[in-house]
Parts: structure tokens; C-alpha cells; sequence
């Protein structure tokens, strides 16, 4: 099994981390054969496979019912699931929540968005012995707050706070933060300042590794995709398999060649 001590030596030494969100027992075999070491059940699940607007109808059902048909063949990645929309508004909700999608599902680790008064529901959790990971920048969960999809933490006091709240993340033990749609200098500024492996997505080739929604890379994603994904499996050519697609994003995201200029932002 993958550990977060294999994640960091990973860093360490240079080697980019590949992760991919999953939400099924048969996609996930795939990406254990490709060698992906980290399996996000994100609550894109609500967009990608509920046809809703936005992840915030996502439910902790929904969310234990997905993680449980991955760890069921999860073989030897880490496995991380998503806690949905309002289901960790204090610390005793985040508990029982976080419980069920590591007690019930399977879960390694959960993920919730935000930092700021989100900090101490995370140190409640890493106390009782739950791995949290962070995710800062673009919270898809507050879209409505922050405007719609928008680049976050462009301005200075934006980007400061960010660097703060990523400080504070991994001062209570977080290991792991998702950096999502902000500029690349402040992505690399948080990768190498901060004491926690960075996994990016619209966020530059220099995190500690890259995530994307596994059916943005297979091009199945409905309507418009956003600018820093790429649809591995039409780029590699007709006849080509779905193995095929995930293996190009592991070998493009290893050699530093995925995300390019064109899924970054300055
Ligand atoms: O829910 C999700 O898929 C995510 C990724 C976009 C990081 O949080």
C-alpha cells in the first residue's frame, strides 16, 4: 500500500505524484494498472455522473456508496474521498462524516475545501486519528461565493492568505493540499515553502504531483471542459483504449510534460 511516507519521498526526490479521482470498481482497476498512487472519489462524482450543476447536492450517502465500489478493488494506491457540501460545518459533524468514509467506505484519508476557521475542524480530526487532505484556491463547493470558476489568489493579499492558510493546513498535521486554478508562481511558492506535498490541478507543473477528473482525460466530460484539463484519450489516437489514455497522463505527468503553458495560469 501507497503511504504518505512513500508520497514524500516522492517529493523529495523530485518525482511527480499522479492522481486521478475514480468513482467506480471498474475504472479504478485501470488506473491501479497504470500505476496511479492516489485515488481522489471527489464530489465531482455530482457533475460528472449525477448531472447536477455543481458538487453541492452531494451527499455523505453518495459519497460512501461511491468510495465503498473503489476501495472494494483498490489494490495499492491511497485512497482519498471527498466530504460533500455541509457535511463538515463543526467538528462533531466532520467526525461522524469522516468515520463513515473511513470506517464504512474504505477511505485512507478525507478531503474537505477551505482554510481560514477550517483549520481547527481539521486539527479535531488528524486528533482523532483521521488523515485529512486540504484544498485551497478554487472550492468548487463555494462557487457561488467566489463568482463562478475564476483563477483565485491573483492579487497580493489573496495570494498571501492562501500561502497562510496553507501554512496553517500542514501545521496540524495535513499532509496533502489540492491546489486548484491558481497561477503557478504561487502554486511552486506554496510547494516549496510549505511543508506538504501540493497536488495541483490548474496549477502549474511545479506541485509535488497533478490531479485531474479522470472524464475530463477521456473526453466523456459533458459540454465545455475547463482550459487545464486535456483529453488524453482523443490526443493519443482513434483505436486506442481507455488503459492506453491513463497511462499517457501517468508517463506526461511523471516526465513534468503535463500540465503544459496552455493549463497554466501566470
Ligand atoms: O471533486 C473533485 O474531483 C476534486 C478534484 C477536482 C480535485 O476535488
Amino acid at each position: 500500500m501507497i503511504t504518505i511516507k512513500d508520497l514524500r519521498e516522492l517529493k523529495n526526490r523530485n518525482e511527480k505524484i499522479t492522481v486521478l479521482t475514480t468513482y467506480d470498481a471498474s475504472f479504478t482497476q485501470h488506473l491501479e494498472q497504470a500505476g496511479v498512487e492516489v485515488l481522489l472519489v471527489g464530489d465531482s462524482l455530482g457533475m460528472v455522473m449525477q448531472g447536477h450543476d455543481s458538487t453541492v447536492p452531494v451527499t455523505v450517502d453518495d459519497m460512501v456508496y461511491h468510495t465503498k465500489m473503489v476501495s472494494r478493488v483498490r489494490d495499492r494506491a491511497l485512497l482519498i474521498a471527498d466530504l460533500p457540501y455541509h457535511s463538515y460545518l463543526n467538528k462533531n459533524d466532520a467526525l461522524v462524516n469522516a468515520k463513515h468514509l473511513i470506517d464504512d467506505a474504505g477511505a485512507d484519508m478525507v478531503k474537505f475545501e477551505g482554510g481560514g476557521q477550517l483549520v481547527a475542524i481539521a486539527e479535531h480530526l488528524i486528533k482523532n486519528g483521521i488523515p485529512v487532505c486540504g484544498h485551497l484556491g478554487l472550492l468548487p463547493q463555494s462557487v457561488e461565493e467566489l463568482g463562478g470558476y475564476k483563477v483565485q489568489g491573483r492579487e497580493q493579499d489573496a495570494a498571501e492568505k492562501m500561502v497562510e492558510d496553507a501554512r496553517a493546513l500542514a501545521s496540524v498535521g495535513v499532509d496533502i493540499i489540492v491546489l486548484e486554478c491558481i497561477p503557478q508562481v504561487l502554486a511552486k511558492r506554496i510547494t516549496d515553502e510549505v511543508d506538504v506535498i501540493t497536488i495541483g490541478i490548474g496549477a502549474g507543473v511545479d506541485c509535488s504531483g497533478q490531479v485531474l477528473v479522470l472524464y475530463d482525460l477521456l473526453g466523456i466530460t459533458p459540454g465545455k471542459r475547463p482550459k487545464f484539463s486535456k483529453d488524453f484519450l482523443s490526443e493519443i489516437g482513434t483505436g486506442k483504449s481507455i488503459a492506453a489514455a491513463i497511462e499517457a497522463y501517468v508517463q506526461a505527468v511523471k516526465n513534468a510534460e503535463f500540465p503544459g503553458p496552455e493549463h497554466s495560469f501566470d
